[in-house]
């Protein structure tokens, strides 16, 4: 009888049982491949006519555990089924679901105030591709509807948007978008579901970039969209050809970090709450921007729209002053660190004007609402009374004359 040798015995080495105990972990299903029992099955689970996994690109159990538990947050207002892909990165999300709903010809009414790469995006590669958008003021519900055309297939907004903290008005958004048979798509990325779901309030799709709020730790990076099935059986094929794939191990610490989000967003928007509170007295600020503030043009809006004392945890503070006071500022905080991103547990700070939106001139920083020296904060766990304590003497060091 044939003996085999040592290398396919080791190959064939039998590989761990399944525990019979759920383990309370969903674990790390490293695998890119899976083995299947016959020809008949591995044709079925490719055609998607049995359940399984087949390639890693196409999903892995650790990738879709997470993405349905995304949706689970996301859509539990909805009383028609939601379903979640996740992705490498926030503009995996982005750009996967922009490219599965327009083609050429294609029409897009996109805020002006979005992320600078979604921005790029829908105005460099997608227009050479032959997708015309046209950028609104979110806020302007008129100036929404006079640009919708005929071949308008996307309304692209965010629920709360970079630096002002701009609240879009979703359902009436969502109203335009049903009119024109276009689908409602909101990066969500700034609220969390832990602040609002969109899908309750008009969206046909909402994304994140899950390296915010919903990793929470700033060391993952990963993106998840959620929407009803017609949507997103076309986000799904569009991820799977561009290959933006959430790899495992990231997609098991933004599983992780899901579990608490609840938790950290309800105690980040306290502190951002009373940070704004305390640093919009100090004589050397021009203006704080957070919609908890009742001056906020969105207040009125994120208490429609936002679940109760949660108003998101991104406060932007406006010294007086030019460019350098705001960069002086930054500078002066010793709690808060200058940093990229947002949505972690340690609070970062970054001066507008020189890094998000550095391509920017002072006038058209103004004509969006932003102040030359805006600093923004992303609020994290540190304890509030030393984040504003940090600010305020900051405020006294580098602005304290003004
Ligand atoms: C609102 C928003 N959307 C999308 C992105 C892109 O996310 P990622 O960096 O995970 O690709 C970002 C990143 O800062 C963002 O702030």
């Amino acid at each position: 009888m044939h003996q085999q040798g040592e290398n396919t015995r080791a190959l064939g080495l039998p590989a761990a049982p399944a525990p019979p105990q759920r383990p309370l972990r969903a674990p790390v299903h490293r695998s890119t491949t899976y083995a299947f029992g016959s020809s008949r099955e591995y044709a079925d689970v490719l055609a998607g006519e049995a359940p399984g996994y087949s390639y890693a690109r196409i999903d892995t159990p650790t990738a879709s555990a997470f993405a349905a538990a995304v949706a689970a947050m996301e859509g539990a207002g909805c009383d028609r089924e939601v379903r979640g892909e996740a992705f490498a990165s926030g503009m995996g999300a982005v750009s996967s679901t922009l490219l599965a709903l327009t083609g050429a010809g294609a029409h897009v009414v996109a805020s002006r105030s979005i992320y600078g790469n979604t921005y790029s995006l829908l105005d460099g590669l997608l227009r050479r591709f032959g997708v015309h958008t046209d950028f609104v003021d979110i806020t302007d519900t008129a100036a929404v509807r006079a640009a919708v055309r005929p071949e308008t297939a996307v309304v692209f907004t965010e629920t709360l948007s970079n630096p002002t903290m701009t609240v879009s008005d979703l359902p009436a958004l969502g109203g335009i978008a049903d009119e024109a048979g276009a689908v409602l798509v909101v990066d969500s990325t700034f609220a969390t579901p832990a602040v609002c779901r969109p899908l309750e309030h008009g969206a046909g799709v909402v994304l994140h970039s899950a390296t915010k709020y919903i990793g929470g730790h700033s060391d993952a990076t990963g993106g998840v969209a959620v929407g009803g099935a017609d949507p997103m059986a076309r986000v799904r094929a569009a991820r799977i050809d561009l290959g933006p794939c959430l790899a495992p191990d990231e997609a098991f610490l933004l599983h992780r970090g899901l579990e608490t989000l609840p938790l950290r967003v309800a105690r980040q928007c306290e502190s951002a709450a009373a940070f704004a509170a305390a640093v919009a007295g100090h004589p050397a600020v021009e203006r704080v921007d957070y919609p908890g503030l009742p001056g906020h043009p969105g207040h009125g809006l994120a208490e429609r729209l936002f679940d109760a004392g949660r108003r998101g945890a991104v406060v932007t503070v406006t010294p007086r002053g030019g460019r350098e006071a705001g960069m002086a500022f930054a500078d002066a905080l010793r709690t808060a660190t200058i940093g990229a991103s947002l949505g972690g547990t340690h609070t970062l700070a970054g001066h507008v004007g020189s890094t998000t939106h550095r391509q920017m001139s002072d006038t058209a920083l103004r004509e969006a609402g932003i102040g030359p020296a805006a600093v923004r904060f992303s609020i994290g766990l540190e304890d509030a009374d030393d984040l504003a304590a940090d600010a305020r003497a900051a405020l006294d060091a580098a602005c304290g004359g003004r």
